[in-house]
């Protein structure tokens, strides 16, 4: 069963997710309900993967058949570079929630440390306190940006979402949200594949003492952190073999050698690179996944 951790406001939050980044469209609806079906309570979109409207489907599908009722589900989505500012973001949270066919946000999300997003967290918290989102927070913020936004708002982040993966595992900045109240949440728990992490032997020996896969390893690794997860699979059985991931522990050893994988390095976003910034100020009109 899927554990919930608490947020600073209060709110409780299911500590495994789904993520929908790239899921098309076309797709989204059924690989979301499929979600929902297996058991994801949590679902994790953005204005920029464009299957909002989608997900929204989904959620009403699977509330008006009874598999679960909307108070079970947490929904989460964020605004991209282009809606930053307090008068746009008022204007994207609604598109947002116009798409998704809801009243009421569970958690809304600054995409990325980039343009204004301080007259965005302004519009944020007024739709806070108006209880038209149950939790603000931000991703991709590094621990100094973090530092430096909580000394200049009224209302703190209550989550922040990285990249976060064996090869990127961020003590310091997991260290700044501890100190600061700040859930942190890992996106691209897998590196989306990359970098033979499927085929990383330490995974795969710890998987074999376990009897699980290096999947189930890695997301386990983030739990046994208080890290909150959102792994993506368009495929039921990864789905599934996903969230299996309550019913054993890693040892202290096995997380010690997991430890040691780290390389301190991003694989798929670097927001210290200019050329990472012109690339994501072009997404929207050229999607190009990275360009490390
Ligand atoms: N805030 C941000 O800037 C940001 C950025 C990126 C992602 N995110 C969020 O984080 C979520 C997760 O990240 P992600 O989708 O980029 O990458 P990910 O979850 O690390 O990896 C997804 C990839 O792994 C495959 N996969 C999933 N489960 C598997 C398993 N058990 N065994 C083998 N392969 C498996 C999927 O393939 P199939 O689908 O073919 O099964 C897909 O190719 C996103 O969907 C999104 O919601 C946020």
């Amino acid at each position: 069963m899927v554990k919930y951790v608490k947020l600073s406001n209060n709110v409780e939050m299911p500590q495994e997710g789904f993520g929908v980044f790239q899921v098309p469209e076309s797709e989204c609806e059924e690989v979301v309900y499929q979600a929902i079906q297996t058991g994801y309570r949590l679902i994790d979109t953005a204005s920029s993967y464009k299957n909002e409207e989608a997900v929204g489907r989904a959620v009403q599908r699977a509330v008006s058949e009874g598999l679960v009722r909307r108070e079970e589900l947490f929904i989460a989505t964020k605004a991209y570079i282009q809606e930053m500012g307090y008068e746009k973001l008022k204007e994207a949270f609604f598109r947002s929630l116009d798409k998704l066919g809801l009243d009421c946000l569970d958690l809304y999300l600054i995409h990325m440390p980039l343009g204004d997003y301080y007259g965005a967290w302004r519009a944020m918290e007024e739709l806070y306190e108006e209880k038209k989102i149950r939790a603000v927070g931000v991703c991709n913020f590094d621990g100094a940006r973090l530092m430096d936004l909580c000394y200049n708002v009224n209302v703190r982040p209550m989550v922040n979402q990285i990249e976060r993966h064996p090869h990127f595992q961020r003590a310091e900045d997991l260290a700044v949200m501890g100190k600061l109240g700040v859930q942190p949440e890992g996106w691209a728990p897998f590196a989306e594949g990359l970098k033979g992490m499927f085929t990383e032997p330490v995974l795969r020996e710890i998987a074999a003492k376990h009897n699980k896969t290096a999947a189930q390893v890695i997301l386990r690794w983030n739990i046994q952190q208080g890290v909150v997860i959102i792994p993506k699979s368009v495929h039921r059985e990864r789905m599934e073999e996903n969230l299996a991931i309550w019913d054993f522990t890693l040892d202290e050893e096995d997380m010690e050698r997991i430890s040691g994988l780290d390389k301190n390095c991003p694989s798929m976003l670097d927001c210290a690179k200019p050329s990472e910034i012109d690339r994501l100020y072009n997404y929207l009109e050229n999607p190009i996944l990275t360009s490390l």
